[in-house]
């Protein structure tokens, strides 16, 4: 696997390459096997495989959270290596801004980007389109990889290019899961042993709205589901609601919409945990 830190290198390299079809994977690093479960299927998709390793400031609330960010980049790179990428890009912020991080990019979202996780972090999602723009202006992939454990951002990306008319096709990769039902996040690693142990609970109650389509009252379960993620010492959900999976907005009834997502952020002691599942898809 080569590294390159600089556009112009990595577009030579690309060039060099001629024309075949280039998988994109754009990360920030501290690499799982969630992340691993996306380069997989790009290297079973595409001639060339890219991975981007880059902790893109403009979409941090804090400047604390973004120092506080892990930057691992040497065993992220053996991961890498491991999985058969072919090219690493790890550039630094100038190279990624080189007129500044102030964006002009104007895209109608369509409020995709002010509920859920947009409403908890504010200027958040604007950070991630800017990136995941300019990222991809600098590959120019046939594909391009993002997990479902972000739902909003693989939803709020797949409005970018439709809005854009992007040349790229967006594949969205299933959650990838420990054994007890934690979806992997590069946070778990900071959940005491305590938190740890309780943390299944999350799936477990995903399963469970999954079980009650069309039976108990959307509302009804969201609040007992509420109630059961409070239960652990330490543990306060932030929302579980059942959204449309296209709009992102609530449903009130279980015959609103053909493509239901049950949806969670749950704090965790220190940590905040996300996640989701289809319920119910046409
Ligand atoms: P990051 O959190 O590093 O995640 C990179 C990609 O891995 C995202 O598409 C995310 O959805 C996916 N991913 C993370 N955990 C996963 C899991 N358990 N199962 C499946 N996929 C998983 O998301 C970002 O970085 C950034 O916002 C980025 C898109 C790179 C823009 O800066």
């Amino acid at each position: 696997m080569k590294i390159i830190n600089t556009v112009k290198e990595l577009q030579l390299e690309l060039k060099k390459q001629g024309k075949k079809s280039i998988g994109f994977v754009p990360t920030m690093g501290a690499l799982h096997k969630g992340h691993i479960a996306l380069m997989k299927q790009s290297i079973k998709e595409n001639d060339l495989t890219v991975a981007s390793i880059f902790v893109n400031p403009t979409q941090f609330n804090a400047k604390s959270d973004l120092d506080k960010y892990p930057r691992t980049l040497k065993a992220d790179s053996e991961k890498l290596t491991k999985a058969k990428v072919d090219y690493l890009f790890a550039p630094s912020v100038k190279e990624v801004y080189p007129k500044g991080m102030k964006s002009k990019l104007k895209v109608n979202l369509k409020g995709l980007d002010k509920q859920l996780e947009g409403a908890f972090r504010p200027g958040h999602f604007e950070g991630v389109v800017q990136v995941v723009h300019r990222l991809l202006d600098i590959v120019k992939p046939t594909r391009l990889y993002m997990g479902q454990k972000d739902f909003q951002q693989f939803t709020i990306i797949g409005q970018m290019i439709k809005n854009l008319r992007m040349k790229v096709e967006l594949v969205v990769v299933p959650i990838q899961r420990d054994k007890d039902g934690l979806a992997l996040s590069s946070r778990n690693v900071r959940l005491t042993k305590a938190k740890r142990k309780w943390a299944p609970i999350i799936y477990q109650n995903l399963k469970k709205a999954k079980r009650q389509v069309g039976k108990k009252p959307i509302e009804e379960l969201c609040a007992e589901v509420m109630v059961a993620l409070g239960k652990p010492r330490g543990y306060k959900p932030e929302y579980f609601s059942i959204i449309d999976g296209h709009t992102l907005k609530e449903v009130k009834e279980w015959d609103d919409s053909d493509y239901l997502i049950g949806v969670t952020a749950v704090w965790a002691g220190e940590v905040r945990l996300i996640d989701n599942m289809i319920l119910k898809k046409k």
